[in-house]
């Protein structure tokens, strides 16, 4: 017996349609925003990430998965999407194609956190990113995709944003937190007094208790956003109020990733417990730099695929019902049964979910099976249906039935399917 590595999932063969609709659901989303489908590898070089994601980040010190391979380069399965899209925008020269660059992806995650509810170490996430506006509207557009996304799929969800400034307004907070936190140091946790001198902003990100209490109390950072970085926030909040989109202003919003700039935001629920944030993002206009490509504005979000499932079972939010066989084709006999096979794989070939014995059950063990897994239809095939070439074909949700050719069976419940 083996079993699966802590904090990762399986997918079983009754809870795979949950996935296909979230990401049906994603796909459907980001075709009305135009957005493209990018693919990463699921490994990079790690110091794309530690640049990246930043060596002060939680999930660079301490939760990647880092190995060396067989040639002894270093790599790391990636943490999140961002910093990958990065990368493919400026290593295939996207900057030298029209502006804006519309991406969106769906892939797995890997962070090394102690796992519980809706944290987990391979997690998934839909994330879209768009790359070469440095305007508020694109702001609103990324965030209206993340609350189009969460209202298809029926998630509640409240919006936070925030405003962490450029480069110019953020100098002067730092300034300020540390004018605010140096009293205070001895109190707060190890990590938050190296932070103290790395960078004072991810302090108000910590989850210690004792520091929560002193950061409630800290300077807020939009007292301190410049004229440039205070007019485009004011810009995305009027963009997001005429878009119908309710949010509320929370400065504490910082981010656990330190590529942001100007923008950032949380969807947050109490209902997927302790981990409370379903999607996360923000502006980062400097990241391109830093990764070695031109300078380009860009701004996107992630959503976690599971924190979504958890919500969406939580609040029993509607999925679709699972699908089930079109139509099962039983055989009375061995003749019969090898007609039922032949027939079942050719209304496959006509986009028909047809199915047909594989165990050799006998035909009262072939209904028990049909009616356990849901088919919709049934047709019962013995000598007579063979002689006449016609099956009565049984409706399972209200029994009644209808004879049918054999030859007319697709087109049959092709037009009962416009009736399902
Ligand atoms: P993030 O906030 O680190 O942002 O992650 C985005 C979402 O991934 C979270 O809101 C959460 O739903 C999910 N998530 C994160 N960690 C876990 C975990 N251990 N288990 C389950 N779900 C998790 C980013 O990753 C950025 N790349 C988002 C972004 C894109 N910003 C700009 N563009």
């Amino acid at each position: 017996m083996y079993n699966i590595p802590k904090g990762t999932k399986d997918v079983l063969p009754n809870q795979s349609y949950k996935w296909q609709y979230i990401e049906n659901t994603a796909r459907e989303v980001a075709r009305v925003f135009n957005l493209k489908e990018i693919r990463t590898p699921v490994f990079e070089y790690t110091e794309l990430f530690r640049r990246g994601v930043g060596e002060t980040t939680d999930v660079v010190g301490k939760e990647m998965y880092t190995f060396e391979d067989k040639g002894g380069r270093s790599l790391t399965l990636k943490p999140e999407g961002t910093a990958g899209a990065v990368r493919l925008f400026v290593e295939n020269g996207l900057s030298s194609t029209p502006m804006p660059v519309k991406t969106f992806y769906i892939t797995p995650a890997f962070r090394y956190e102690r796992p519980q509810s809706g944290r987990l170490r391979e997690f998934h996430q839909f994330g879209i990113e768009i790359f070469g506006s440095p305007n508020a509207e694109t702001d609103a557009e990324v965030i209206f995709a993340a609350s189009t996304f969460l209202n298809k799929l029926g998630v509640k969800a409240q919006l936070q944003i925030n405003s962490i400034g450029c480069k110019t307004c953020r100098a002067e907070y730092n300034r300020a937190l540390k004018e605010y936190f140096k009293p205070r140091l001895n109190e707060m946790c190890e990590t938050c007094r190296t932070r103290f001198d790395t960078n004072p902003l991810r302090i108000l990100d910590c989850k210690e208790e004792g520091c929560k209490k002193i950061t409630a109390e800290a300077p807020d950072i939009t007292d301190y956003l410049c004229p440039d970085c205070r007019a485009h926030f004011e810009r995305v909040q009027s963009l997001l109020s005429a878009l119908g989109v309710k949010f509320t202003v929370n400065p504490r919003i910082v981010r656990g990733l330190d590529y942001y700039t100007r923008t950032v935001f949380e969807f947050v629920s109490s209902s997927v417990g302790a981990q409370g944030a379903i999607c996360g993002g923000g502006r980062y206009d400097g990241l391109i730099s830093l990764l070695g490509g031109p300078q380009t504005p860009a701004v996107g979000f992630g959503a976690g695929i599971e924190r979504l499932m958890l919500l969406m079972e939580n609040t029993s939010s509607p999925f679709p019902q699972p699908p089930t066989a079109d139509i099962y084709l039983a055989g009375m006999d061995d003749m019969s049964r090898n007609a039922a096979f032949i027939l079942a794989n050719k209304l496959r070939q006509g986009g028909i979910n047809a199915e047909a014995d594989l165990m050799g059950r006998s035909l009262k063990a072939q209904l028990k099976y049909a009616d356990k897994t849901g088919a919709k239809y049934l047709a019962v095939i013995g000598e007579d249906e063979l002689k006449s070439g016609s099956a009565n074909i049984k409706k399972m949700s209200d029994g009644s039935a209808e004879a049918v050719n054999l030859n007319e069976i697709e087109t049959y419940l092709k037009k009962e399917k416009k009736l399902w």
